[in-house]
């Protein structure tokens, strides 16, 4: 059985003080959601000590936005597992297409941070997803197929979620159909071969679409950008209805 998880990523936002301003707002929001998903927040860095001590005893689980495969080092700017965990968090964010862009990430990168993850029990998220031109071309599926098998080699698929988020509606307000969203994500749930896979769509969910983003047979959570910033429309999509 595939429990959703809906997680916002709150990117390069939210200073400590935004973040005690939106769990007071969030957290009455969310006193009733029913107990059959996950719900996770991925605050920056500076904010996870302030966001553990808020989130404490709330159904609100905590991931990070990176983390290095190396216990410790000279890696300046990087996160190591044990660091992350000292704060509670649970999930990892690997693969997005912002560090894949500006970072030049490579497939064998978000791969050592997903195994890494794994290994010291974090869930990492795998987001995958094709650009505008490579739709386009025709290359969608091709490119997404790449990213999960070099993504996600050697990664136990039953203590992993993979996040579908097409580049061209992250941020856009150009939502993938929701039935198109559904067809790359069980082509996904095929090429991994597990039937228990955790699969997202992320890019431009909104309390508009998210009901029925979430009546999709293969789409089992989103991840949330703009969206997650806001405890109302987060609230919203966090109870969500499905049909
Ligand atoms: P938006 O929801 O703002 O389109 O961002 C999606 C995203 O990148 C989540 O990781």
């Amino acid at each position: 059985m595939r429990r959703p998880v809906i997680a916002g990523n709150w990117k390069m936002h939210m200073t400590c003080a935004q973040s005690r301003e939106f769990m007071e707002a969030f957290l009455p929001l969310i006193a009733d959601t029913p107990d059959d998903r996950d719900l996770v927040l991925a605050p920056p860095f500076t904010a996870l000590s302030t966001m553990a001590e808020l989130s404490q005893n709330s159904r609100v689980c905590l991931s990070s936005q990176n983390v290095h495969w190396e216990g410790q080092g000279a890696f300046t700017g990087e996160i190591s597992p044990a660091m992350l965990k000292e704060h509670g968090v649970t999930h990892t964010i690997v693969g997005h297409s912002e560090p894949r862009k500006y970072f030049s990430e490579s497939d064998e990168q978000i791969n050592h941070r997903a195994r890494s993850s794994q290994s010291n029990g974090l869930i990492p998220i795998v987001c995958v997803g094709e650009s505008d031109e490579q739709r386009e071309r025709g290359e969608a599926e091709r490119v997404i197929r790449r990213q999960i098998e070099q993504g996600l080699e050697g990664l136990d698929a039953e203590k992993l979620v993979v996040a579908y988020e097409p580049i061209w509606a992250i941020g856009t307000g150009k939502t993938c159909a929701a039935e198109e969203a559904n067809r790359i994500c069980g082509l996904i749930r095929s090429w991994v071969g597990s039937p228990d896979l955790v699969i997202q769509y992320g890019g431009s969910v909104k309390p508009s679409n998210i009901d029925e983003l979430m009546g999709m047979s293969d789409i089992d959570g989103v991840l949330v950008g703009g969206a997650s910033l806001e405890p109302e429309s987060f609230g919203r999509i966090a109870n969500y209805q499905s049909a």
